[in-house]
């Protein structure tokens, strides 16, 4: 995922989970004072800038914002400017994770990033080994969403199953999951954390028109960069249409003021949400 000025743009349903988990979570949360705090898959910087910032105490000593996407990286760093913001690339399922980070973080949030993470395992052992003993994780992540029924509809059609290759690497961990809870539970618990909440919350976004839904989607499909330019708006129609094909997603047709139709759509799914800490 990469196209962080259109994803500035069209990031309402993120924006709006983040203010959800902010507003019901945060206070979980223990602060001290000069605590140093990260975030990780911070894209292009919205969210920790606009939803975790003004809610956080004013006196931590640094908050670093993190993701794979050096464009995500790059578009951060050159939106928010301050002493004590900083914004680097670092992959969270990476194998290795830079030495100086290690016991480092008193507090790591991740907003809409770890669906994005086959190597679950991976990714909850370095946060871990970055947090500080006695420090916390706040994370929020898609469990399942009707999304990924669309695009394992479309990854099997003649006409798009040659771009929509390596389809697990894209759809959440858990989109198929029977015990979704219980799955990341274990995970985290194996890593050695101190469960506070593991939960699935039931969630519905209302995209305002399909086209942007369209725009959202493009935003952050992984599979578009492989479709050639002229095919792209092709490859956006079937997406709307494999979506109005499932049941799960509701569409409220209503009439607007100049007598024109207009098409909400209703998308409900699953989100995560895990407070845990590291022993001391
Ligand atoms: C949907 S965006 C969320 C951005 C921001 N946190 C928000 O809530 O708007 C997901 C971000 O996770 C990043 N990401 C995906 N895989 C990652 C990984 N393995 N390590 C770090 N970041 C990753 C993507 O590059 C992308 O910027």
């Amino acid at each position: 995922m990469d196209r962080a000025s259109l994803y500035s743009r069209y990031n309402g349903l993120q924006k709006t989970d983040a203010s959800f988990v902010v507003d019901n979570y945060l206070r979980l949360v223990k602060w001290r004072s000069d605590e140093v705090v990260l975030d990780v898959g911070s894209g292009d910087g919205d969210v920790l800038f606009d939803v975790l910032l003004p809610e956080i105490p004013h006196d931590f000593a640094k908050l670093v914002g993190t993701d794979v996407s050096e464009e995500m990286v790059d578009f951060a760093r050159s939106r928010y400017k301050s002493d004590k913001i900083d914004f680097v690339a670092l992959d969270i399922s990476s194998a290795s994770i830079l030495p100086e980070f290690h016991d480092f973080f008193d507090h790591i949030f991740s907003f809409y990033c770890l669906h994005w993470v086959v190597e679950q395992r991976q990714a909850m052992k370095n946060m871990f080994d970055m947090l500080k003993p006695g420090g916390e994780i706040l994370v929020t992540f898609l469990a399942s969403n009707p999304i990924y029924d669309v695009y394992e509809r479309m990854a099997k059609s003649n006409k798009w199953c040659s771009y929509m290759t390596n389809l697990k690497r894209y759809i959440s961990p858990y989109h198929h999951s029977e015990n979704p809870e219980t799955e990341l539970e274990d995970i985290l618990k194996k890593e050695g954390f101190l469960i506070r909440v593991c939960r699935m919350e039931d969630r519905t976004y209302t995209f305002p028109s399909f086209s942007v839904m369209a725009k959202s989607a493009e935003a952050v499909n992984p599979f578009i960069k492989k479709i050639p330019e002229n095919e792209i708006g092709n490859y956006i129609e079937d997406y709307l249409n494999e979506v109005k094909n499932l049941e799960t997603i509701t569409i409220e047709t209503t009439n607007n003021d100049n007598n024109n139709n207009e098409e909400k759509i209703h998308v409900p799914y699953k989100l995560f949400v895990a407070v845990a800490s590291k022993p001391v």
